[in-house]
């Protein structure tokens, strides 16, 4: 079984990142074959400063290190590094009716806002089945918002398999628990374009003022509250242990406390929690050589597979 997923180096990555996403991803490491990959093709599609966008990718490979991606366990590469992914999304492309990506939520969210799409943002999703189907990748761990990507992936996938042969594997979504739905410092879902977000990496001082901030309602000190369903609470039932939880949980159903001592504890758990990661992104961001091998590494052995699979695509459709 071989999963794949994609990460996009857009930002920092925050809280609702790492709860619904790369806390699952980094777990599938040790039962399956796992290919992770930095999607720095995508991310040209919204990135257009060349440093920036360097920058970011060694930082989110930083990133996914320092919070436990294993790259013994698993193969961690940067897309750009296997040119076979873009002669692979050529060749899909040319079997990819345009209707299918008409119907895409990226493209047409942006056409609907009356805003001109340019046709990297068109085709996003054939690179992206190109991406799954050169590694005959069987599992994709993604969120739901990417469930429409691997359905096409799976169209374009069944109608190459269709004309000329039983080339492709066809992969699976497979959804990340979305239970663990984050919220942000405004109490919306925590994203990046809501300007909400707790960063993993941020420093101490600055994000313990930023979580002091979290504007709470007015209840009076001696009223009960419902924790569940409070950002407070549900931050902090992230990163506390089952006693930890309880007891506040309790405090909450006693009432009379300020909701100033939920955030101190809310800060403390969290720095608690990411401290081994903090120390390891920062030992890892004096050592970019040490990063960049081990990208190396896994481009060299990404690619292994990608030109075999591509040779059989080839041989195929009647190039080669
Ligand atoms: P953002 O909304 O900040 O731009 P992305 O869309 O880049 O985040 O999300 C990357 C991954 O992180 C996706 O798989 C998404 O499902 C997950 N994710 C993002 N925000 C949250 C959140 N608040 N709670 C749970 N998962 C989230
Ligand atoms: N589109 C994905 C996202 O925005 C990133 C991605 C690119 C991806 N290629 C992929 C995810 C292949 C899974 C498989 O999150």
């Amino acid at each position: 079984m071989r999963v794949l997923s994609g990460i996009q180096p857009t930002g920092r990555p925050h809280w609702g990142n790492y709860f619904g996403a790369i806390h699952q991803y980094i777990a599938l490491q040790d039962a399956e074959q796992a290919f992770y990959f930095i999607a720095n093709l995508h991310a040209l599609t919204t990135v257009r400063d060349r440093d920036q966008l360097r920058q970011l990718s060694l930082d989110t490979a930083m990133d996914l290190l320092a919070l436990g991606l294993n790259p013994d366990q698993a193969t961690l590469f940067v897309q750009s590094d296997i040119p076979e992914v873009s002669e692979l999304c050529w060749l899909l492309m040319t079997g990819t009716p345009l209707g299918l990506l008409e119907r895409c939520h990226a493209y047409k969210d942006k056409k609907a806002k009356g805003l001109s799409a340019d046709t990297g943002l068109f085709t996003y999703p054939v690179l992206q089945a190109a991406d799954i189907l050169l590694y005959d990748s069987d599992t994709v761990p993604v969120g739901e918002d990417q469930v429409q990507h691997i359905e096409v992936c799976r169209d374009i996938a069944g109608s190459f398999n269709h004309v000329y042969g039983e080339v492709f594997v066809i992969p699976k979504a497979k959804v990340l628990d979305q239970a663990a739905r984050v919220p942000g410092t405004d109490g919306e879902k925590m994203s990046k374009s809501y300007g909400n977000t707790l960063e993993l990496f941020a420093e101490t001082k600055p994000q313990r003022k930023q979580i002091m901030r979290i504007v709470t309602d007015s209840r009076a000190m001696e009223d009960p509250k419902e924790p569940v369903g409070d950002v407070l609470f549900d931050l902090y039932a992230l990163f506390a242990t089952d006693a930890e939880r309880a007891e506040m949980a309790d405090l909450y159903n006693r009432g009379g406390f300020g909701y100033g001592e939920v955030k101190k504890a809310l800060a403390d758990v969290a720095e608690r929690y990411f401290a081994e990661p903090r120390a390891q992104r920062a030992e890892l961001a004096a050592q970019p050589e040490k990063v960049r091998e081990i990208l190396g590494d896994g481009a060299a052995s990404a690619r292994k597979k990608a030109s075999e699979v591509l040779a059989r695509v080839q041989e195929a459709c009647g190039v080669k």
